[in-house]
């Protein structure tokens, strides 16, 4: 049997009757998962349809970026989220997916990764998986149609490309064990869904386990505009997952995360 639909299958025993069981489709191969799974958003596929690839030929990642996607070494996946809240309120939905992928994680791996704001998950200071999330909207209309959130695990990557091995790191690495892709998808699966009741339902339960488990909040960072830059004191987040930082002349501001890119001083985190 083609290997995506193994494993498809091994996902699906582990999901049982959850509502979004109908919804998973595995491939060998994609280009991007977030690009095809935007085909079928367009063509009206309901919220919880899930694409998953084994690897990406043109993985994409934050600010025009590629995602490094090899076969067999990370856990891909899109996921198509309708939800009902206007389109300022979905800047919550990547740090929801953060803290939901950070719990997946944990259940499944038993280590708790942190988070670099607003989409990084980090862990032993390197970079451990991205989120990007897409969104089709109408600002004049003030509808959101529907948001695809694709997220990019590093599993069992052993060493990583020269430009890459300063920064990035696999759950491999760090745990010592090797992931079983199925387990921790359907636990993704599984949490996700928990995560889109949260959005519907205005529930904010999660910002504690955010705030908690970010590591930008009390560092110096480097907050960069287009060709403009500027150091700032990250001094906490707010209840729409703005960063709020601190100036040296004193002035406070709120950045969301669509319109700036925050770097550490000193390293990657
Ligand atoms: C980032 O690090 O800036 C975000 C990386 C997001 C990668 C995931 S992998 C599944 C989905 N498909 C893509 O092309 N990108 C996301």
């Amino acid at each position: 049997m083609e290997q995506a639909l193994q494993i498809q299958h091994q996902i699906l025993a582990l999901l049982g009757d959850h509502p979004w069981a109908g919804l998973l489709h595995v491939t060998d191969t994609a280009d991007s998962t977030n690009t095809q799974l935007k085909l079928l958003a367009d063509a009206g596929a309901p919220e919880g349809t899930c694409l998953m690839a084994l690897e990406q030929t043109s993985g994409r990642g934050r600010q025009g970026r590629s995602f490094s996607s090899p076969k067999g070494h990370g856990l891909y996946l899109s996921l198509l989220l309708r939800p009902d809240c206007p389109p300022e309120q979905a800047g919550l939905i990547t740090p929801m997916v953060a803290v939901a992928t950070c719990d997946a994680i944990e259940q499944t791996s038993h280590v708790r990764p942190q988070v670099k704001w607003v989409n990084d998950l980090v862990l032993g200071g390197k970079k451990l998986a991205g989120i990007l999330a897409e969104m089709d909207g109408n600002w004049v209309s003030n509808t959101l149609n529907y948001v695809i959130v694709g997220i990019g695990i590093n599993l069992n990557q052993l060493d990583f490309p020269q430009e890459l091995s300063t920064i990035a790191t696999s759950l491999r690495l760090e745990t010592g064990e090797k992931t079983e892709l199925p387990q921790l998808a359907a636990q993704l699966i599984r949490s996700l869904h928990g995560m889109s009741l949260d959005i519907n339902s205005r529930n904010r339960a999660w910002l504690p386990r955010y705030r908690r488990d970010c590591v930008t909040l009390g560092r110096e960072v480097r907050i960069i505009r287009g060709p403009h830059s500027e150091t700032a004191f990250a001094q906490s987040i707010d209840e729409n997952g703005q960063l709020i930082v601190r100036y040296p002349d004193g002035r406070i501001e709120p950045v969301a995360s669509g319109e700036v890119s925050v770097r550490g001083l000193w390293g990657y985190t």
